[in-house]
C-alpha cells in the first residue's frame, strides 16, 4: 500500500514543531515551574531535556525513518516481541485526545469571554460555574450545556483536518497556525515585559531556589513536563517520523524541534509571568501567591491578571486564549495521527477508514470530560497518564533499545544521512542514565500515588479514574497487541520502499 508523506522536510519540521508546542508549553509549563519552584525547576528541566528529552527523540525520529510505521508496526519491525509497547504508546495517545480536546473546548469558550472579561471580579467562581463542577469525580451531573457548541467546533475541526490526511490535512494547517501562534504569543511577551512588576515575575521564574533542588518530586515534574511537551514516548514522533524520506537528517531534525520547542516554551512563560508578575504588584501580594493556580492557573488566574491589565484588556486576552487555541489544534491532531497510524499500518487500512475507526470512540469518550464532573476527572487522568504511562512507556523504550536490541545498528542510522554526528554518549546516555532516572521516577510515582493519592481528590475518584486509567492502558495494551494484523505489516523487508 502506498504510504501518505511529508510534501518537503520543512513541512515535517513544521508539523514536529506544531506537535511539540501545545498546551504543554502554555498551559502546563506554568503552572508546573510555578509549583516546582519556579526557577529551581529550571536546572532539572535543562538536565532531562538533555539527558531523556534529545536521546529519545533522536531515537524516535530514527525508528520511524527506518521502519516506516506508526509505533506497533515499527517497533513489531524492529523484534515482533516488541509491538505490545507501540500499543501501550497508542494507548496513553488515545486517553490524552480524549481529555486534550476538553481544554480546546475551554479555550474557545474563554476566547469569546475574553474580549469583554465575561468572568467579572471572580474568575475562579466564573469558571467553575461555567463547567458546572460538582463535587466529586462520582457525580457527573450531566452534560454541560454551555460546552455543548465549542465541543462540536472542535471536533468538526479536528475531522476536517484529520480526513485531509498528512500533508494536505496536517501539514497544511501548522503551515498556517504556527507563525499565527508566534505573533499572539511576541504580543503577550511585549505587553508583559512591559508592565510594572513584571521583573518580579521573571525573578520567580529564572532565580533559582536551591533548597528545592533536592526535592525529587522537582525532578519527577520536570522529566515529565519534558515528556508530554516533547511529544515523546506516546507514539506522535515515530508515526511522523515514518512519513519522512529515507534520507532525512534525523539528528538535526532533533535538535531544531527540541530547540523550537523550549525556546518557545520559556518564551510563552516569559510572557505568563511577566503579566502573573504585574498582577501580584499591582494586588501589593507576592507572585507566589497568584502564580499558584494548577491546572486552573490558565483559566482562574490568568483572566484576573488580564482583568488587573491597564489598558487593552480584551485584546491581550484574546491573544492569549487564542495563542492557547493554535497550539492546542496542531497538537491535538499529532496526537490522533500516533493513533491512526497505528491501525492503519498493523491492518494496512486507508487512512480515511482508521480515522473514522479512532475518531468515532474518541469523540463518545470525550463527552465525559463536558459532564460536571470534567476537570476532576480531567486532573486525575492527566496525572496518572502522564507520571506512570508516558514516563512508564519512555523507561520501557530505553530499556528495550538499550538491553534488548542492537542501539549501535541504532546510532549508525540515525548518523547516516546527519551532517553531524551523534558519539557513543547517546548509547550510554539512554541504556544507563535514562534507564536509572526514569526507571526511579515510574516507581517513586506509583509509590506516591497508591500511598497518598493525587491532588486532595477521594479515594475512590482516584481508583476509578487514575488507577483505572492505568488498568485500560494495560488491557487496551494486551488486546491490541493480541489481534492479527494484516500479513506481513511486521516485516521490514515487505516495507523497504514504503514512501
Ligand atoms: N506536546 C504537546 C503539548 O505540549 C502534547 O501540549
Amino acid at each position: 500500500m502506498k504510504r501518505e508523506s511529508w510534501n518537503s522536510k520543512l513541512g515535517f519540521i513544521l508539523a514536529a514543531i506544531g506537535s511539540a508546542v501545545g498546551l504543554g508549553n502554555i498551559w502546563r509549563f506554568p503552572y508546573t515551574a510555578a509549583e516546582n519552584g519556579g526557577g529551581a525547576f529550571l536546572l532539572p528541566y535543562f538536565f532531562a531535556i538533555i539527558t531523556a528529552g534529545i536521546p529519545i527523540l533522536i531515537l524516535e525520529y530514527t525508528i520511524g525513518k527506518t521502519y516506516r510505521a506508526g509505533a506497533p508496526a515499527a517497533w513489531a519491525r524492529i523484534k515482533q516481541k516488541f509491538e505490545w509497547l507501540g500499543w501501550f504508546q497508542v494507548m496513553i495517545a488515545f486517553i490524552i485526545t480524549v481529555y486534550y480536546t476538553a481544554i480546546i473546548v475551554w479555550v474557545i469558550s474563554y476566547i469569546g469571554f475574553a474580549a469583554n472579561q465575561a468572568w467579572g471580579t471572580d474568575p475562579t467562581g466564573f469558571f467553575l460555574d461555567y463547567l458546572g463542577l460538582t463535587a466529586s469525580g462520582m457525580d457527573l451531573g450531566g452534560i454541560q450545556a454551555n460546552l455543548i457548541v465549542p465541543f462540536i467546533i472542535v471536533w468538526v475541526v479536528t475531522a476536517i483536518i484529520m480526513y485531509r490526511g498528512i500533508s494536505k490535512g496536517i501539514e497544511a494547517a501548522c503551515k498556517i497556525a504556527l507563525p499565527v501562534l508566534l505573533v499572539l504569543t511576541a504580543i503577550l511577551v511585549i505587553r508583559g515585559i512591559t508592565l510594572p512588576g513584571a521583573l518580579d515575575g521573571l525573578n520567580y521564574m529564572f532565580n533559582p531556589n536551591w533548597s528545592r533542588i533536592f526535592d525529587s518530586s522537582v525532578w519527577v515534574a520536570a522529566y515529565g513536563q519534558v515528556f508530554f511537551s516533547l511529544s515523546i514516548a506516546f507514539a506522535i514522533m515515530i508515526a511522523y517520523s515514518s512519513y519522512l524520506p529515507k534520507d532525512t537528517d534525523v539528528v538535526n531534525s532533533a535538535f531544531i524541534t527540541a530547540t523550537a520547542n523550549h525556546g518557545f516554551e520559556l518564551f510563552a512563560g516569559i510572557g505568563v509571568f511577566s503579566i502573573l508578575g504585574y498582577m501580584a504588584y499591582t494586588q501589593g501580594v507576592p507572585i507566589e501567591d497568584v502564580a499558584a493556580g494548577g491546572v486552573g492557573l490558565a483559566f482562574m488566574v490568568f483572566p484576573a491578571a488580564i482583568s488587573a491589565l491597564p489598558a487593552m484588556n480584551g485584546f491581550i486576552g484574546v491573544c492569549f486564549f487564542g495563542a492557547l487555541l493554535f497550539a492546542g489544534f496542531t497538537s491535538l491532531i499529532s496526537i490522533i495521527q500516533a493513533v491512526i497510524a497505528g491501525i492503519s499500518d498493523k491492518y494496512e487500512m486507508p487512512h480515511k477508514k482508521a480515522t473514522t475507526l479512532v475518531l468515532v470512540p474518541a469523540f463518545i469518550i470525550s463527552i465525559l470530560f463536558i459532564t460536571g464532573a470534567g476537570l476532576t476527572i480531567l486532573d486525575i487522568v492527566d496525572a496518572f497518564v502522564n507520571s506512570i504511562g508516558i514516563v512508564g512507556s519512555g523507561v520501557l523504550e530505553v530499556l528495550l533499545i538499550g538491553w534488548f536490541f542492537d542501539t549501535e545498528f541504532l546510532r549508525k542510522e540515525a548518523n547516516q544521512f546527519s551532517n553531524f554526528s551523534i558519539g557513543k554518549w547517546w548509547t550510554y546516555m539512554l541504556k544507563i542514565v535514562t534507564v536509572l532516572v526514569l526507571g526511579f521516577m515510574v516507581i517513586s510515582n506509583t509509590i506516591t500515588y497508591m500511598t497518598e493519592g493525587y491532588g486532595g481528590y477521594s479515594g475512590t475518584d482516584i481508583l476509578v479514574y487514575g488507577w483505572g486509567t492505568v488498568l485500560i492502558m494495560i488491557v487496551g495494551t494486551v488486546i491490541l497487541t493480541a489481534m492479527k494484523g494484516k500479513e506481513g505489516y511486521a516485516d521490514l523487508t515487505k516495507h523497504k520502499e514504503d514512501k
